[in-house]
């Protein structure tokens, strides 16, 4: 059969597969621990499910408007103002399947073929594939954990061309959980403004960040910034609703309509049930959301703490998102099974094998020297996942 070239060029989701391998085994008896999650292990808040019940017993179950329903965009709208200090109309907000949707959305619209997307490294793992899918060429800025991950404006400078048409980011970011800070957001903004970019912000762990830190968006820097900055969150990370499938974008009028045309063309909108449920999350009690960050907080510290004692290992400590993201390139050289550790893909096949412990690669974000662990799972799992990676690792001969 022939498949397109455009979904020829596309990789599966490495974060997808770590999961899906980790899941299998289990179900083959084998005893792993997976840390490959993407998502909070604890259950959608109670209030956010009777909501989505009631929706489905009030017959709520009909087609909503193509960008949402005016009850749910108008808590959007309200949501920026209280914790953002954003003023958007309702027409400047497009509830779509999920987060990653808005981002693809977004990507469809705004590039094609010839443009050029700048995206840090490491990197959410799916955009590189969509800017590609869109036909334009994602370029990979590298950073370091010197830097906590984060690009500086001269850096971005290196990688300008003409045809050069936004850069996109996550803050808090997945992988790294490094977040960038008001000064060094007013860098990037005017650097972006500078070379007349659109600026991608993703703000999905904006809610899970930790030690006082406090979260800012490229769009708070000012007015003349928001204008150029498409906003990227949803209810999937902070508010455990990964399988409700809402995310949201805010940008220009004039962006959000082209994504309201494209999305009147593929999926009608999102789920009506969801989006009522993603209303209570907004507007309900959010108790839920303060109890799930402590406890994400210890299980940070539990497993930061590990990881900096083992040996060849060195590891930033996160502010945001539930993922540690440690340097283990002081093990590679090293040999397993007769086989030489040469890269991250390796390592995680080791760790697989030897500890029976599911991490994700950093290439799959652009950066080999690391691994990313998620510390969405319990405090047993981490303790005895890492446990076993620890021995694993001291077990290697040089
Ligand atoms: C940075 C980032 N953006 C977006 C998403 C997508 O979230 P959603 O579940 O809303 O599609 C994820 C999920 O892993 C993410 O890590």
């Amino acid at each position: 059969m022939k498949f397109s070239q455009r979904i020829q060029n596309v990789q599966p989701s490495m974060t997808m597969s770590i999961t899906d391998l980790a899941r299998q085994l289990k179900a083959q008896g084998e005893d792993v621990i997976g840390f490959g999650a993407g998502e909070p292990d604890f259950d959608t808040p109670d209030n956010i499910k009777q909501a989505g019940i009631e929706a489905i017993r009030s017959n709520q179950t009909h087609y909503t408007a193509v960008g949402g329903t005016n009850e749910l965009r108008d808590a959007i709208v309200a949501k920026f103002k209280n914790e953002n200090g954003l003023d958007y109309e309702r027409g400047q907000i497009i509830v779509s399947c999920g987060a990653k949707q808005s981002f693809y959305n977004l990507a469809q619209v705004m590039w094609e073929e010839g443009d050029e997307v700048l995206i840090p490294a490491p990197y959410w793992v799916s955009y590189p594939d969509m800017v590609a899918l869109a036909g334009a060429k994602p370029v990979i800025v590298p950073t370091t954990a010197d830097s906590e991950f984060k690009v500086t404006p001269e850096q971005l400078q290196e990688f300008i061309t003409p045809n050069t048409r936004a850069i996109a980011f996550s803050s808090p970011c997945n992988p790294s959980g490094s977040a960038y800070t008001r000064k060094e957001l007013e860098g990037l903004a005017e650097f972006v403004l500078r070379n007349k970019l659109l600026a991608v912000s993703d703000e999905i762990y904006e809610h899970l960040v930790y030690d006082g830190f406090k979260h800012v968006g490229l769009a708070e820097i000012g007015p003349e910034i928001k204008k150029q900055t498409a906003v990227i969150n949803g209810v999937s990370k902070g508010y455990a609703m990964t399988g409700w499938r809402i995310g949201y974008l805010a940008a220009e009028k004039e962006i959000v309509s082209q994504i309201a045309k494209l999305q009147g063309q593929l999926t009608s909108g999102a789920c009506t049930i969801s989006q009522v449920a993603s209303l209570e999350a907004l507007t309900g009690p959010q108790d839920a959301v303060g109890k799930m960050r402590d406890e994400f907080l210890n299980r940070r510290n539990e497993t930061v703490g590990r990881l900096r004692a083992m040996e060849g290992v060195s590891c930033y400590n996160p502010v945001g998102s539930f993922y540690t993201f440690p340097d283990v390139s002081g093990v590679y050289g090293k040999k397993f099974d007769g086989k030489t550790i040469d890269g991250s893909l390796g390592f995680t096949e080791f760790l697989l094998k030897k500890a029976k412990v599911a991490v994700v690669p950093g290439v799959a974000f652009g950066a080999d020297a690391h691994v990313r662990i998620s510390f969405a799972t319990s405090m047993e799992n981490i303790k005895s996942g890492l446990d076993r990676i620890a021995e694993a690792i001291d077990s290697l001969q040089g």
